[in-house]
Parts: C-alpha cells; sequence; structure tokens
C-alpha cells in the first residue's frame, strides 16, 4: 500500500507523528509537505495530495491542519476522493468497513499523537465490507460523475 502524507502549518508536528508511524509499520509513504513554520494555505497541500490518490499514484492519504475540516472540505472537491474527517477509533473503522474512505483527515489541534496514531493504525488495516455499502458509495460516484 502507498500512502500519502501532507499537512499545512496547524498540522505539521501531528504529521510529523504519522510520518514516524508509518515508517514503523512499514508502510511505503510520501510526506508532500508543508515542512513550514509559516502559515500556509490548506487546499495548497490537500487538493495535490487528493488528485494523486485520485490518479491511483496512492492507495490512500492522510490530511492533517489545525482542525482535520479544511483539509477534508478541499480534498472531497477532488472526483474519486472519500474523505473522512476522524476522531475516534470507532468512526475510523467504520469509515473503511461503510465508505471505504480513501483518505482520513485529523485536526492537530483537536487530538493527540497517541489516539492519531491509534486512529491510523485501524484505519489502514481495516477493510471495506462492499455490498450494500457499495450501492451507496455507487449512488455518490453517479452524482459525482454527473
Ligand atoms: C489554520 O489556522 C487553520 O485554519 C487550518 O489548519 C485548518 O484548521 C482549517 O480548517
Amino acid at each position: 500500500m502507498k500512502v500519502i502524507l501532507a499537512s499545512d502549518h496547524g498540522g505539521i508536528n501531528l504529521s510529523k507523528e504519522i510520518a514516524s508511524l508509518l515508517e514503523e509499520l512499514q508502510v511505503e509513504y510520501e510526506d508532500i509537505g508543508c515542512n513550514c513554520a509559516d502559515s500556509v494555505d490548506y487546499p495548497d497541500y490537500g487538493i495535490p495530495a487528493a488528485e494523486r490518490v485520485a490518479n491511483g499514484e496512492f492507495d490512500r492519504g492522510i490530511l492533517i491542519c489545525g482542525t482535520g475540516i479544511g483539509m477534508s472540505i478541499a480534498a472531497n472537491k477532488v472526483k474519486g476522493i472519500r474523505a473522512a474527517l476522524v476522531h475516534d477509533l470507532f468512526s475510523a473503522k467504520a469509515t473503511r468497513e461503510h465508505n471505504d474512505s480513501n483518505m482520513i483527515t485529523m485536526g492537530e489541534r483537536v487530538i493527540g499523537p497517541g489516539l492519531a496514531r491509534e486512529i491510523v493504525r485501524t484505519w489502514l488495516g481495516t477493510e471495506f465490507e462492499g455490498g450494500r455499502h457499495q450501492n451507496r458509495i455507487g449512488k455518490v460516484a453517479d452524482y459525482e460523475n454527473k
């Protein structure tokens, strides 16, 4: 599995934590930044990351900003992206089983590194259930492709 990781300045510390987790898990990943202390705009990182998941270059993406909200809004504008804003373990599992989410977004100002690491472990390790859920995400895709 190939994962792309991106953050804005508000997510930089948590992003480094997740990068070290991906190394521990021996998951292939690319960190596209920002590696910055200065203020940047989350769409400048979230949208390019989402495009690289949508075009198949990466299987999954992890986006981090202050709240996770801006990254989620931006990523979900890219066709084919199902980005879930996740701050708890139940949702991390459910969004893979039910939504086949291909990106998650988290907020560094919302949760701590320990929970964020467990969320990523759970999300990476949970399979999509398909079935009725496939039908539902298919309806979203149909709307997106209209
Ligand atoms: C940056 O201050 C902050 O707005 C950003 O990281 C994010 O939380 C936006 O949704």
